[in-house]
């Protein structure tokens, strides 16, 4: 290798450690051609972790998927996720898990944070949230990528603002790395499209989650960023977005407050599968893979 190369390589490694968690494995192991990057949707308690353990191994054996990463931001019994179900989650096969506006609710995760750059919460959280919003590692065939999570303000909790945080952290990931993951986290379309058009071209995919329901507008946009409005869920579809459907229809009813637990039946995985060219890290397609249990 020559000495300037080495240098860039050296150079590329450092600031890859600054920013996250890497292995030891050199940049010379780091070249590929094409990456094939499974997104899970939001999965939902028990059933969501029960069909993500069963069946995922399988799925990315035999599809032959580099990376995969799911949101798992509802996995405690539909709200938050606690450091042994992130473990559990890991463990299946999960590279990354990205999280939301209910990445607080189990109070165990705050301490976790620190320990586990795997577990991201959304970037636009007010400074001094614990945690961080962006990863920066390799994939299993040794490429550079980045993940990034995003929570939108429309309808939900008015946190700082997405799209400048966006420009933020993307200045921020080393300019080697070409795939580049953003997970949008919000509630409505307009939001997350516009998030789309306004990425287009600078990161591989915006993939939309926390609706819990699957939108077939998946396409690649036309500079190259892979889209969805949102990928759906992993959990039980008969259910009002993975919750028991009589607590939330009593809640509707009489507007007192109700018990809402996770439901069980039609357990599904939604996901969309992106093919990415290496080279530029622009998609070349993003094609949405549904799962059930049986
Ligand atoms: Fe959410």
């Amino acid at each position: 290798m020559a000495s300037s190369a080495r240098e860039t390589s050296r150079a590329f490694s450092a600031a890859l450690n600054r920013l996250s968690y890497l292995d030891e494995r050199s940049w010379e192991s780091q070249k590929g051609c094409a990456l094939k990057i499974l997104f899970i949707g939001d999965i939902v308690g028990s059933p969501g972790r029960k069909i993500v353990h069963e069946r995922l191994h399988d799925i990315l054996e035999q599809r032959s998927i580099d990376l995969c990463i799911a949101n798992g931001e509802n996995a405690a019994s539909g709200f938050g996720i606690t450091p042994r179900l992130a473990e559990e989650l890991f463990a299946s096969g999960i590279e990354v898990i990205t999280g939301g506006n209910h990445i607080w609710d189990r109070k165990e995760i705050f301490e976790y944070f620190p320990h586990e750059p795997r577990l991201l919460r959304p970037a636009n959280f007010p400074d001094g949230s614990p945690g961080k919003g962006l990863l920066v590692a390799w994939a299993k065939n040794g490429t550079g990528y980045a993940v990034l999570n995003l929570q939108g303000r429309t309808f939900m909790t008015p946190i700082d603002d997405p799209f400048r945080a966006a420009s933020q952290q993307l200045a921020a990931i080393p300019p080697e790395v070409k795939i580049i993951l953003v997970d949008m986290h919000a509630e409505a379309t307009s939001e997350k499209q516009a998030m789309g058009w306004y990425l287009d071209g600078k990161v591989t995919a915006v993939l939309g989650t926390h609706t819990h329901v699957p939108t077939a507008d998946n396409h690649v946009l036309p500079n190259g960023t892979a889209y969805v409005t949102d990928v759906g869920m992993t959990g039980p579809h008969d259910s009002v977005i993975g919750m028991e459907k009589q607590g939330i229809l009593q809640r509707f009813l009489d507007s007192m407050p109700a018990r809402f637990s996770v439901a069980e039946g039609d357990v599904q995985m939604n996901t969309v599968l992106i093919d990415v060219d290496e080279a530029t890290g622009h998609a070349r397609s993003i094609d949405r893979l549904n799962f059930r249990l049986d």
